[in-house]
């Protein structure tokens, strides 16, 4: 008999709620039972749409005991709170991407799930794309050779008036920037196939919304701990944006992914199943580069399915977070690297004053 459907509940009917929602009904292993936001009309419209239950707040979610797992949609300034809430509360949580704004709370939120005996996921539906699973899979498989080099490019696009949608998306303090926020996703995937980068050498920009302030451009430098080198160039003041590309050579191959196809699989012993992987992926899918919403759920699915497995299952989910917490420490590496001016050391002695 199949498993019962893991019931889960939304906090956050915003931009990226659709996404989560229209996962949830297309799975089979989980379903949507509420929804959650402190804006009722934003609340009420997603209940219509979806077919849930609406609250308003955390606490409301919590008491309904269909609720076996929360999705974490706020800002990215407000999920500590609320994944540990969810956690003491006994639910399995699946967080959105940064899972938090320090290492700090990160750890905790790790602690609390661990403590509470509850499973803790993080959204980097990113990983889940063939081209990365397969450059994951060659890497381990020894098909790279020694790694040499690997580097992500997000050349986006976004209009002044995305910044200005909500208050938090103009906001330091509430989480906003391209490097915390977009590029985080990228920055994610290099150090899932890499690693822990052990130096980060980052410049910040603010080329084309000076309504807005915060970088909208990084260019970064980083050495990999694994003896490879990279760069990262990410930005969201490139009209019209053009497709992400993250790129990884080693001393017998390169493999490159643009938005989610695989654009270059060579390798110096070609092997017969490298033709079907060189089929990997469409251009026609969007991966977000021309607005915020331009890209499919069918990511999002496979990471929430993964959640319910897991939950049923009793195994850990495929996105921990400690496996985030290194991208976290990059990213914010990269913001001390920028504001001193000069190339930082990781893992950072101190992560005290960042963004202050
Ligand atoms: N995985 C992806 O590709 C992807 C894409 C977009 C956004 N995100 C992430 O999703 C999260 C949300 O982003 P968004 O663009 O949907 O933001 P948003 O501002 O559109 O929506 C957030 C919603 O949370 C609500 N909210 C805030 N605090 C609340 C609280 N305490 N209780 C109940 N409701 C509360 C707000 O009213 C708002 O409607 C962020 O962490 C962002 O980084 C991920």
């Amino acid at each position: 008999m199949a498993d019962k459907p893991v019931g889960f509940g939304l906090l956050g009917a915003g931009l990226v709620a659709p996404f989560h929602g229209k996962a949830l009904r297309a799975s089979e292993k989980a379903q949507l039972v509420a929804v959650a936001d402190l804006d009722e009309a934003r609340g009420g419209k997603f209940g219509g749409e979806f077919g849930c239950a609406v609250y308003r707040t955390l606490d409301e979610l919590l008491a309904n005991p269909e609720v076996e797992c929360v999705n974490v949609l706020t800002p990215n300034a407000y999920h500590f709170e609320a994944v540990v809430a969810a956690a003491v509360a006994g639910r399995h949580v699946l967080v959105e991407k940064p899972p938090a704004m320090s290492l700090r709370e990160t750890d905790r939120m790790v602690e609390t799930c661990a403590q509470h005996g509850v499973r803790f996921g993080v959204v980097l539906q990113c990983r889940v794309r063939k081209p990365i699973q397969a450059i994951k899979q060659a890497i381990a498989a020894g098909r790279f050779g020694k790694l040499l080099m690997c580097s992500t490019y997000m050349k986006w696009f976004r209009s002044e008036a995305y910044y200005f949608s909500d208050a938090w998306r103009s906001s330091r303090k509430s989480g906003a920037g391209v490097t915390i926020q977009h590029a985080f996703h990228y920055l994610d995937l290099c150090q899932y196939l890499m690693g822990p980068a052990k130096r980060v050498d980052a410049r910040m920009e603010n080329l084309a919304h000076p309504k807005v302030e915060l970088e909208d451009t990084l260019l970064a430098r980083v050495d990999w701990a694994n003896g490879a080198l990279g760069v990262v160039d990410a930005s969201t003041a490139l009209w019209p944006g053009t497709d992400l590309r993250v790129e990884v050579s080693g001393e017998y191959g390169t493999a490159i992914m643009v938005g989610e196809r695989m654009d270059t699989w060579r390798f110096r012993d070609d092997r017969p199943e490298d033709d079907e992987i060189r089929q990997y992926g469409s251009a026609s899918v969007g991966t977000a580069a021309t607005g915020p919403t331009d890209f499919a759920f069918f990511d999002h699915q496979v990471v929430i399915d993964d959640m319910a497995d897991s939950i049923r299952h009793g195994y850990s989910p495929a996105i921990p977070a400690d496996t985030v917490r290194p991208t976290l420490e990059m990213a914010l590496g990269m913001y001390l690297s920028a504001k001193l001016g000069q190339p930082v050391e990781l893992p950072l002695a101190s992560e005290d004053g960042i963004f202050s």
